[in-house]
């Protein structure tokens, strides 16, 4: 935190939870970033049922297990993780802090966590991976109409060493994020969506609303269909494919089926279709869908390492967070993103411990039950 007042670092120091570094992040961001951050779309239900929705299961816990030393490191396709918790894509990290994307790359790399890099970032793709050459990192990619063009990003991801590719299914038009249309969202000036240069259209930047949501209607393919997955499917190999943005059994089949080797289940943090069900809800459908033939990941909501167990006793292999590493970013840079990171790592640790859970890959189902509140 280069350009904090000592009021920020004190804050920044006294932070205790992912919503202490949101309100440090609020505090230092402008009204338009945190906005374009914050927003779910329309009347924002998704947004806020998706973080509701773990809080109506509980955690049926063990006792007298040795948990001395819970075991929290995984694998995902095959990839080292320090901790199930891993960094979901989001865009623009340059509008959170100076250090952009190459400061949260950094920061997951130092925690021996996945970063997913994302096509709509401020920094290359190859500069992203040069800012941690060591770190485990997927690239996210958006579908254009331009399916050369496309193909090419796979084939940057490739060469500047991306362990896998993760296709976003659910944004063929960009959500309505009010927030963002009351403000006329653009990105300031100087800041580019670096991996996309050469498709800005000249007059992106006319126009009421949102440029991302004019951006999205020119540029992404919402003719896109299971045929075509399994041709990016080809494409992407010997890279194995993740299908972003499923919140339905029969989806998930169908990706498996199309070439896809997992599943992430998701509802782009509740900013696309509002009304969409809740992640957790997602997970269960997904689950009873095609678990055991695949790994399975969701985001969404989850904003402690206690909603981080829920899900795993739910049945996903991993979980990613957004706006906590936005937060984080936003509060203190690299160093935000690494407190954050390590903050829900903690609070997993506890909430393992306090379970009777002395290994992230033995969570069984029977651990996590639903309410009776909700379910009676
Ligand atoms: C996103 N998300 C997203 N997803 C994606 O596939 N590509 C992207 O570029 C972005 N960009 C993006 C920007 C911002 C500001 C947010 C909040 C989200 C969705 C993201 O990957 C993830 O699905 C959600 O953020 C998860 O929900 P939480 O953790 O933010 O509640
Ligand atoms: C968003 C796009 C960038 O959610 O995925 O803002």
């Amino acid at each position: 935190m280069s350009d904090a007042t000592p009021a920020a670092l004190a804050a920044f120091a006294a932070c205790v939870t992912v919503d202490d570094l949101e309100e440090v992040a609020r505090a230092r961001l402008s009204k338009v970033a945190y906005d374009y951050f914050r927003s779910g779309s329309d009347e924002e239900h998704t947004l806020r049922r998706n973080r509701d929705a773990w809080t109506t299961y509980e955690i049926w816990y063990r006792t007298l297990v040795d948990v001395s030393s819970p075991r929290i490191a995984t694998t995902v396709l095959g990839t080292d993780v320090s901790s199930p918790i891993l960094v979901a894509p989001t865009a623009y990290h340059a509008l959170a802090d100076a250090g952009g994307e190459r400061a949260t790359a950094r920061a997951a790399a130092e925690s021996g966590t996945l970063y997913v890099a994302s096509t709509l970032a401020t920094t290359t793709l190859e500069d992203v991976a040069a800012a941690a050459p060591a770190g485990p990192r997927w690239f996210q990619l958006y579908v254009h109409k331009d399916r050369e063009f496309t193909a090419r990003l796979v084939e940057r991801a490739k060469a500047a060493g991306y362990a896998a590719i993760v296709v976003t299914c659910d944004t063929p038009v960009l959500g309505r994020r009010c927030a963002d249309v009351r403000n006329a969202f653009a990105l300031p000036a100087g800041m580019v969506m670096a991996n996309l240069v050469e498709t800005l259209p000249p007059d992106l930047r006319d126009g009421a609303g949102s440029e991302l949501a004019r951006f999205v209607a020119s540029r992404h393919d919402a003719a896109f269909t299971w045929k075509d997955l399994a041709e990016l499917a080809d494409t992407c190999a010997p890279l194995p494919l993740v299908v972003k943005g499923l919140v339905r059994g029969d989806d998930a089949r169908a990706a498996l089926d199309s070439g896809a080797r997992a599943v992430w289940v998701s509802n782009h943090g509740g900013r696309q279709l509002d009304l969409a069900p809740a992640t957790a809800d997602g997970l269960v459908d997904i689950v009873a869908a095609i678990g055991g033939r695949a790994e399975i990941y969701v985001d969404g909501g989850i904003r402690s390492g206690t909603h981080a167990l829920v899900a795993l006793g739910l049945g996903a292999r991993a979980v990613f967070v957004g706006r906590p590493v936005l937060w984080g970013l936003g509060a203190a840079g690299q160093d935000g993103v690494t407190r954050v990171l390590s903050l829900l790592r903690e609070e997993l640790v506890r909430a393992m411990q306090l379970a009777g859970c002395a290994d992230v890959n033995a969570v069984d189902r029977d651990l996590v039950r639903r309410s009776r509140l909700f379910h009676p």
